[in-house]
């Protein structure tokens, strides 16, 4: 045993020694190398090699009271008998900003439709809306004050017609993105602790139900645990640009690499995993504004870490054609064109084309040529050609 972990603690050491080596060769070899290059290989040797995140942990770890600050806001508009009584499959949670209600009902017509997905799926899926508050009077957009009706008037009338919107009394914004997250997993733990998955999404996502509820299907039927899937990034250095809306000061964070997250587009994790996120933010400083980056935080302060699914979005859309909506579960960027999506991709007509042997090589070839061109950068890698 003492051989086996002093071998293991020298293959380290050499590891380390020729990442060292490797990193000041780069550095004065290349001196005019772009910064961001540079700060990409260093965190993802710092990701392969390292790859230890004990210290966020104890750096970031406060007080639960301290941590309270971060959850204590009150509920605007609330749903607390969602989901009770049913046999939650999965709790999607959309990242909404009061003033996108188009989304919303395009959401609420099309993918997230509940009772559709009860009547064609037969299983309980419940899609709600995570808000803040919207802007408050002095530092609200000019096209919005216009209407006399105040906007968060218009969100309870919304509420009333729907009864899916839960909001809190923090500011609506992209900074408060990880306020929001929190919001969703305290929700989840007092009120769907008992669905077997959750997921969180962007309003401009595109889900494909039929193909995530067969999916999830299966995964529960084995009954997964520590599950946690989506788009993973693995070893992204944090933005030290001001300039940049991702910028994270070193004070806030200062460790060369993020531990490994999936891009919030659009994620889904398992009940117990819920669960662990849920304690995790009970000690943990959220004043980090990424709101992906703090679940990959949090999830890395309870030891768990993602699993990629190639079909599930970062950036981008998916290319429209049968035999990507064959496999599709997620694409992102989807505002104007989600009706027309939703037909098509949930046509009988696709599972006919893209079945027998003749459908699959022939979808085989098709998604090749769509997926894997060289210059192509979007929603679906290579590899998810291939699946
Ligand atoms: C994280 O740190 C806190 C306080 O420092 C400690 O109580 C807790 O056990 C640690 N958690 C893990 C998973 O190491
Ligand atoms: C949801 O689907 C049902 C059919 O299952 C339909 O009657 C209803 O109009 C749809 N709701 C919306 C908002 O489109
Ligand atoms: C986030 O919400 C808090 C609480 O409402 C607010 O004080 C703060 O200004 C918000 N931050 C941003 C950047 O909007
Ligand atoms: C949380 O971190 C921020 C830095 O990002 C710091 O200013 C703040 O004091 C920390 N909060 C606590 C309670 O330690």
């Amino acid at each position: 045993m003492v051989g086996v972990s002093l071998r293991i603690r020298k293959c380290h050491f050499v590891q380390l020694l020729a990442t060292c080596l490797v990193l000041s060769t780069v550095m004065v070899c290349w001196e005019e190398l772009d910064n961001r290059v540079v700060s990409h290989v260093k965190s993802y040797s710092f990701r392969y090699l390292i790859n230890s995140f004990t210290y966020i942990n104890k750096s970031l770890t406060i007080p639960h009271k301290q941590a309270r600050s971060f959850s204590d806001f009150h509920y605007l508009l609330d749903h607390p008998d969602k989901c009770a009584n049913q046999d939650v499959l999965l709790l999607l949670f959309v990242k909404s900003s009061p003033k996108n209600i188009e989304r919303r009902n395009a959401i609420r017509s099309t993918w997230g439709n509940e009772s559709y997905i009860q009547n064609t799926l037969g299983v309980t899926v419940r899609v709600l809306f995570a808000l803040g508050a919207p802007p408050t009077r002095e530092n609200e957009p000019l096209w919005s004050r216009q209407s006399g009706v105040g906007f968060q008037e218009q969100l309870v009338e919304e509420d009333l017609l729907h009864g899916d919107l839960i909001q809190k009394d923090f500011v609506d914004s992209f900074y408060n993105l990880t306020l929001k997250l929190i919001l969703q997993f305290h929700w989840v733990h007092s009120h769907c602790a008992h669905a077997r998955f959750f997921m969180t999404a962007d309003d401009d996502i595109f889900v494909h139900m039929p193909n995530l509820v067969k999916y999830l299907q299966g995964k529960s039927a084995r009954g997964v645990t520590d599950f946690w899937v989506g788009r993973v990034h693995r070893g992204a250095p944090p933005v030290r640009s001001k300039y940049s809306k991702y910028y994270v000061a070193f004070e806030t964070y200062p460790w060369l690499s993020y531990p490994d997250y999936t891009a919030g587009a659009a994620y889904v994790v398992s009940g117990d995993v819920a669960a662990k996120i849920y304690q995790a933010t009970l000690a943990l400083n959220a004043s980090i504004h990424i709101d992906d980056v703090f679940m990959g935080i949090c999830a890395s302060v309870v030891g768990l870490s993602p699993q990629e699914h190639p079909y599930f979005a970062g950036e981008g859309k998916a290319p429209y054609h049968p035999c990507i909506y064959d496999q599709m579960l997620t694409s992102h960027s989807h505002v104007d064109d989600i009706y027309d999506l939703w037909k098509a991709a949930t046509d009988p007509r696709v599972k006919q084309e893209t079945s027998g042997w003749f459908g699959r090589l022939y979808c085989a070839v098709v998604r090749v040529s769509l997926l894997c061109r060289p210059s192509f950068v979007g929603t679906y890698p290579c590899k998810a050609a291939l699946w």
